[in-house]
């Protein structure tokens, strides 16, 4: 396994996107919602670098099955879902990659009539996306391999390395 991104990088970067949500956010009703379970890392440092009085939720999507890595259909769970009519909901998931999860989230969530729904993910994969929409905050753009650390898995592996590692050949 290879590191890509150390502590400090990611500690700086979520710093930021906190500090830029915090910002375009300041006359909102806010709501982040975490997608369980690799967002729950990012998450925790998310909302503590948003400067505003932010509500947390969490929904569930899963696509992936196993080992594989090969997306199997999507299921999302809106039952820990709170109230989030009229409010303005940021979407915060670990990882964009073909943005299939997002792109069902997003219209998912829209049934519940928020005022606005946007999105924030940690790790946008370059060259996999399938879908039109594209996340409106990104920490850290990274190339097309397989990422574990910081809430990130590999068969509900490695989640709890507080830095984020390429998953090397002889590794899966
Ligand atoms: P998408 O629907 O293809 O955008 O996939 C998004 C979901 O797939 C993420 O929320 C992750 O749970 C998972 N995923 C995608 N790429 C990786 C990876 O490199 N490592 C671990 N999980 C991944
Ligand atoms: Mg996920």
């Amino acid at each position: 396994m290879k590191r890509l991104i150390d502590e400090s990088d990611i500690r700086r970067e979520v710093t930021n996107v906190g500090k830029k949500i915090a910002h375009d956010y300041r006359d909102s009703q806010l709501t982040i919602l975490g997608v369980l379970t690799g967002s729950i890392v990012f998450v925790a440092d998310l909302i503590r670098a948003i400067d505003l009085p932010v509500r947390l939720g969490v929904i569930q999507a899963s696509s992936y099955r196993g080992r594989t890595t090969q997306p199997a259909a999507l299921t999302i769970d809106t039952h820990m879902l709170p109230d989030i009519r009229g409010r303005d909901v940021l979407i915060a998931d670990d990882i964009f990659d073909t943005g299939r999860t997002l792109d069902a989230l997003v219209k998912d969530i829209r049934q519940q009539e928020p005022n606005s729904v946007g999105s924030v993910v940690l790790l946008r994969k370059q060259g996999r996306q399938t879908v039109e929409i594209e996340p409106d905050y990104h920490c850290f753009d990274i190339p097309d391999a397989f990422i574990v650390g910081y809430g990130l898995d590999y068969n509900d592996d490695y989640r709890h390395l507080p830095y984020i590692a390429v998953m090397e050949e002889q590794d899966l």
